[in-house]
């Protein structure tokens, strides 16, 4: 299999394009939903300092790695990588590795869009004032009613996934590029304002400065160390081929360690700005960190309940929410979409329509979760908890660890630094290495504590 010089879906039409779109697949639920809620569970500062850490000794390599092997393959990753395989003269099952994240894009779309269509929800819960004066029990029996309801969450579900579909079926230009360039600043301002009020809470905003960056050690468990490690890939969306699929549709003259930093750094920035509005509202009221899933959606309402504004607040806060789970979305099944288009040779509307479908059906396990099929328990968690634990806190860091050795064991070494192309070597040899030895040996050394191989 040889690779073609360009995308057959087009390409990005600028840097700038680029980075707004890989940013809006990065910045979404995990960044405004999870990150506050993992954080606050498992004990805050140290937490974030192992996040932190991750982001940039694990994250930053893995995404340049990604984005390089999709702009020299030019396809969706399952053909990407075989092609770089074939090029290199090396094992072509290389390619279960573009598989494995097709599969994984999939598998997340369908819990992440009925978390989408509960946020929808809550924007109209929101702004018409259903939250004034909320108590924490009104709060519970809020969100209950909504969860509690399979016909709404599917609704709501569907809601999300047909515009979702909407968008990628308008293709790199016209649907991906266009909707980010709205979507991304919306967000960034609407986030800029809930910070702005949330830092008038004063002492509170102090409190939430401490929670989040002082750490304290002795709260961390192997287990938050692997969310944490988990959650870099996730956030970061790398181990799964959004981010290299991105790279198949960028031009050629691009810095791809330049750009990796920004969208990290952007990235990183929205959850600890989430976690400054968030947190401050949650001490003020006398509210639980560690409440889990439910933190945004039990918690917060009782915060915008009661404070002026609160319903506009609130609204926005949720707005913000779905707007960041949007762009997120769009990336999540463009590596499906891609391959059919290119594999099975149809058009990519009905390329849409399939991915779709297939995705909304899975949805109903996460939808049943919540309500009648809340005692449908697999390894004693709900099909919901487990979609999500197998597919953060193992498919993105096993992909993120076959990408880490893809490129730096079985592409040749002038692949990588002619398609990199870094200026200084010292920063290509940096790269180099952690990619070789301290991405593989960070998820494997993980991986043996948690599984308690190694103590
Ligand atoms: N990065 C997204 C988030 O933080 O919500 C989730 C995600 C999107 C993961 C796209 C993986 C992906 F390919």
């Amino acid at each position: 299999m040889s690779r073609p010089a360009e995308s057959i879906h087009g390409q990005w039409s600028s840097r700038w394009a680029f980075i707004l779109a890989a940013t809006g697949a990065a910045v979404g639920l995990g960044n405004i939903w999870k990150f506050p809620y993992i954080a606050g569970e498992n004990g805050g500062g140290a937490f974030v300092l192992v996040y932190l850490l991750c982001i940039a000794c694990i994250g930053i390599p893995v995404m340049m790695a990604e984005i390089m092997i999709g702009r020299r393959g030019r396809q969706n990753p399952v053909n990407s990588l075989r092609s770089l395989a074939d090029e290199e003269k090396r094992n072509p099952h290389w390619e279960y590795l573009g598989w494995s994240g097709v599969i994984a894009g999939f598998l997340i779309l369908s819990y992440y869009s009925v978390i989408a269509g509960q946020a929808m929800a809550y924007v109209f819960r929101s702004f018409s004032g259903v939250f004034e004066g909320v108590t924490a029990d009104g709060a519970q029996s809020i969100y209950a009613s909504l969860t509690g309801d399979p016909e709404r969450l599917l609704a709501w579900h569907t809601v999300f996934m047909v515009f979702t579909m909407i968008v990628v079926s308008r293709g790199v230009k016209g649907g991906l590029e266009k909707s980010v360039k709205f979507l991304m600043p919306a967000l960034f301002a609407i986030l800029l304002l809930l910070v702005g009020y949330a830092a008038n809470t004063g002492e509170y905003f102090n409190q939430a400065i401490d929670f989040l960056f002082q750490p304290d050690f002795s709260k961390l468990t192997g287990e938050g160390i692997l969310i944490a490690m988990g959650h870099a890939f996730f956030t970061l969306s790398l181990g799964m081929g959004a981010i290299m699929v991105y790279g198949a549709y960028l031009p050629k003259d691009v810095s791809i360690a330049k750009v990796s930093i920004s969208i990290a750094i952007a990235d990183t920035l929205v959850a600890l700005l989430a976690g400054m509005a968030i947190f401050p509202l949650v001490f003020a009221n006398g509210l639980e960190v560690g409440a889990g899933p439910g933190l945004i959606f039990e918690t917060l309402p009782i915060a915008f309940g009661h404070m002026a504004g609160g319903a506009l607040f609130g609204g926005l806060f949720f707005l913000l929410l779905v707007f960041a789970a949007w762009s997120s979305a769009i990336s999540l099944i463009e590596p499906a979409i891609a391959w059919l288009v290119e594999n099975r040779n149809i058009s990519r509307k009905r390329a849409c329509v399939y991915a779709g479908f297939a995705t909304w059906l899975l949805g109903l396990l996460t939808v049943f979760s919540f309500n009648i099929g809340q005692h449908w328990l697999l390894f004693g968690k709900t099909m919901f908890e487990l979609l999500d634990y197998v597919t953060a806190n193992i498919m993105l860091p096993l992909g993120g660890l076959s990408i880490a050795i893809f490129s730096g064991w079985i592409l040749a070494k002038n692949s990588s630094q002619q398609e990199l192309a870094i200026q200084h070597p010292i920063l290509y040899h940096l790269w180099r290495i952690l990619i070789r030895y301290i991405t593989p040996a960070a998820v494997i050394v993980v991986f043996l504590k948690v599984t308690g191989i190694l103590n």
